[in-house]
């Protein structure tokens, strides 16, 4: 509920549509204080029709969080907070984004929130999926929780933007501008399971892209725990299907939420503009044990 715009829920707790909101670059900050507690409980808000420059998108940007660092890829000309997500008619390399990620989870502090804004979008195909990271949690057999409570999982770039990564094997036809670097080979661990620092919720914090092994297994025992984990946290019922329109914005949660990109539009041109938003180091607040003689 809100009393500064509609809300209209797509997906129970994980998906909204934002309508009635007025220019997206001239929000009070009453109605951002609205929007940020509807963000916290719906982890991928949808706006229709948001027609904005640059200059707007980054002005909306600001109100929601701090940018984020995108160490991989050129931003464009204008802006460095900006980042294309291009893919030209006659590209035969791998969909950027195609394999369930949530962005940039290598990073230390990785981004609290992803912005993408739809500037030309293919008449068929294109679409990005979101799995609810929270529901993946939540649902977990007690005893699967209990074990993966204290694990830490180490998180690289160097799968996608290492030198033997996925874009190091690209050929001339790709559009973006992606950086392969050594720096991609370093790790980074998180805990497995994160509480939402907004929400308090717990949810699961790793992905087929960026997860590269559980710090505290074996790599035959990691490989099977983390296949396990994927599986669960993809499953049909966890998922969002979005239907790009030109102009539309999302904004995701990347702290509970991970997602794809779907190809199905060879051909045909399709260009994003994405922005992402600073966030916070991962971790796991305890619940307390209840107190004796509670
Ligand atoms: C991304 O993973 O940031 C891009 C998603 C998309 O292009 O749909």
């Amino acid at each position: 509920m809100s009393q500064h715009f509609e809300i209209h829920e797509r997906v129970p707790g994980f998906v909204a549509e934002i309508a009635q909101i007025g220019a997206l670059c001239e929000l009070t900050d009453d109605v951002v204080r609205s929007l940020k507690a509807t963000w916290a409980e719906y982890p991928v808000l949808v706006f229709p029709q948001a027609e904005l420059d640059n200059r707007g998108l980054l002005k909306f940007a600001r109100c929601v969080g701090e940018f984020g660092a995108d160490p991989y890829l050129q931003p464009i000309a204008d802006d460095e907070h900006i980042v294309e997500v291009r893919r030209g008619a006659q590209e035969s390399t791998p969909i950027f984004g195609a394999s369930w990620h949530s962005d940039w989870s290598f990073q230390v502090a990785p981004p609290s929130g992803t912005l993408l804004h739809a500037k030309i979008v293919p008449s068929h195909g294109g679409d990005t999926i979101f799995a609810d990271c929270y529901r993946a949690y939540e649902t977990l057999p007690m005893t699967l929780k209990v074990r993966i409570e204290n694990l830490t999982a180490s998180h690289s770039a160097a799968p996608s933007y290492g030198k033997q990564g996925l874009f190091a094997k690209d050929d001339h036809s790709r559009s973006m501008r992606i950086i392969v670097s050594e720096a991609a080979e370093a790790s980074q661990s998180h805990p497995i399971v994160r509480t939402h620092p907004e929400s308090g919720r717990r949810g699961l914090f790793i992905n087929h892209v960026y997860t590269i092994r559980v710090d505290e297994l074996d790599p035959g025992e990691s490989q099977n725990l983390l296949g396990q984990l994927f599986k669960h946290m993809t499953q049909d019922d966890f998922l969002y299907r979005h239907q790009w329109q030109t102009n539309t914005l999302v904004l995701w949660d990347n702290r509970c939420v991970v997602h794809h990109a779907e190809g199905g539009y060879a051909g045909h041109e399709r260009l994003m503009h994405r922005i992402t938003l600073a966030g916070e180091r991962p971790y796991l607040k305890r619940i307390e044990p209840a107190l004796k003689g509670d």
